[in-house]
């Protein structure tokens, strides 16, 4: 039992109810786990001993919502939507054909290197979907491949009716043989719930069946308008309602009196030049608001949760606290996690340093890389 102290804290935000934010603070971990949490003046004595000199601390980014078993890239589609052309679920099917022709070895490679990526940046939980391969085989390898290098994987079969395939017959792939052959690889399952996706009957459809296979759920839901998806997502009792772009007042409050959260994906909206989520409307309405880069070829092609921070505070009108707590306790009540997303004792270390003395700089400081250093389970990362 190794036991390391970070001492020097000039701000620790530890999302803890009872310790709240600190400063001139100290953290102690062991194996793994944060031991200790207090004022710097009365840290016990570890094994090593890390000086932070006067930084800011806070718990690594749980990104709850990203798309990177993949192959291929949408650039030529991005150009076309930055000269005004809208996006739509249809762009998808590139990424199939491109996911479906490259080899294992290759998607991968492709995923960890996204995975590093949002590492160095201090994303130390994160979820990932299939929903590139939709067919039995291709999805199955991607959960399998995603089950080795994210801690949370999502079947997203049901992404879109792959081109030329009859709606009700995927539908059953989907929530038949496909579902049967993911499930032992994967914790949760969503569904696209759009126009030009699947409709609220056929995602109900999905939902219902990965339900009964044990599965929690989760929804894409009223990105690209208003739509069911919430109301179906609260209706089941799905752990998190994703985009949240479009919202109706009956859906702003079916969220606050449900244990659902919505999870906003700011990087998408601006990716494909749509309004930003009404972020406001849902926190004053009482509604837990969850932040995630929503990370994909397509609609948001980014790892960065300090420019979803930034973009919530200075788009969102969300504050820096309610910014920083969407991205990380929020995110692992997205994923239905109590271990990570705070800094009690007890908590998994995952530990994000900032190259600033407070978690203001993220939004006061707009695009400049402040990670300084990353601990996830203790072991430093970066
Ligand atoms: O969350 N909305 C559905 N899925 C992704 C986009 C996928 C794509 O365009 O490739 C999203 O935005």
């Amino acid at each position: 039992m190794i036991s390391t102290l970070i001492t020097g804290i000039g701000e620790l935000t530890t999302n803890d109810p009872e310790l709240g934010r600190l400063t001139d603070a100290a953290l102690v971990f062991t194996d793994g786990r944060v031991e200790w949490v207090g004022p710097a003046s009365s840290a016990p004595v570890a094994d090593s001993r890390i000086d932070v000199e006067g930084r800011a601390v806070l718990p690594g980014w749980v990104d709850s919502h990203t798309h990177l078993l993949f192959a291929g890239d949408r650039t030529t589609e991005f150009e076309a939507r930055m000269a005004g052309r809208p996006y739509t679920a249809g762009g998808i099917a590139v990424t199939v054909n491109a996911t479906r022709a490259a080899s294992d070895a290759d998607i991968a490679d492709n995923l960890r290197r996204h995975v590093a990526e949002a590492v160095a940046q201090g994303t130390t939980t994160l979820e990932t979907k299939t929903g590139y391969g939709l067919t039995v085989e291709d999805e199955l390898r991607s959960a399998r491949i995603a089950a080795q290098h994210v801690d949370e994987v999502t079947f997203l079969g049901a992404h879109l009716v792959p081109p030329g395939a009859d709606p009700d017959t995927y539908v059953a792939l989907a929530t038949g043989p496909m579902l049967d052959a993911v499930a032992p690889h994967v914790r949760w399952a969503d569904v696209f719930c759009e126009q030009g996706a699947f409709d609220e009957d056929q995602s109900r459809a999905v939902l219902e069946a990965a339900r009964a296979k044990g599965l929690g759920l989760r929804v894409h839901g009223n990105q690209l308008g208003e739509g069911p998806g919430v109301r179906l997502a609260v209706e089941l009792g799905a752990a998190s309602v994703d985009h949240c772009t479009y919202l109706s007042a009956a859906d702003v409050d079916a969220l606050a009196n449900s244990s659902t959260v919505a999870t906003l994906l700011p990087a998408c909206d601006l990716s494909t030049r749509q309004s930003l989520p009404p972020a406001r409307r849902l926190l004053d309405a009482g509604v837990t608001v969850a932040l995630a880069s929503n990370c994909n070829p397509g609609s948001s092609y980014t790892t960065s949760m300090a420019y979803c921070i930034t973009t919530a505070v200075l788009q969102m009108r969300m504050t820096i606290e309610e910014a920083v707590t969407a991205a990380t306790l929020n995110g692992a009540k997205a994923l239905r996690r109590s271990d990570v997303g705070h800094l009690s004792p007890g908590a998994r270390a995952d530990i994000h340093v900032l190259d600033a003395p407070s978690t203001t700089h993220l939004a006061y400081r707009p695009g400049v890389p402040l990670t300084h250093a990353v601990w996830r389970a203790g072991v430093r990362q970066r």
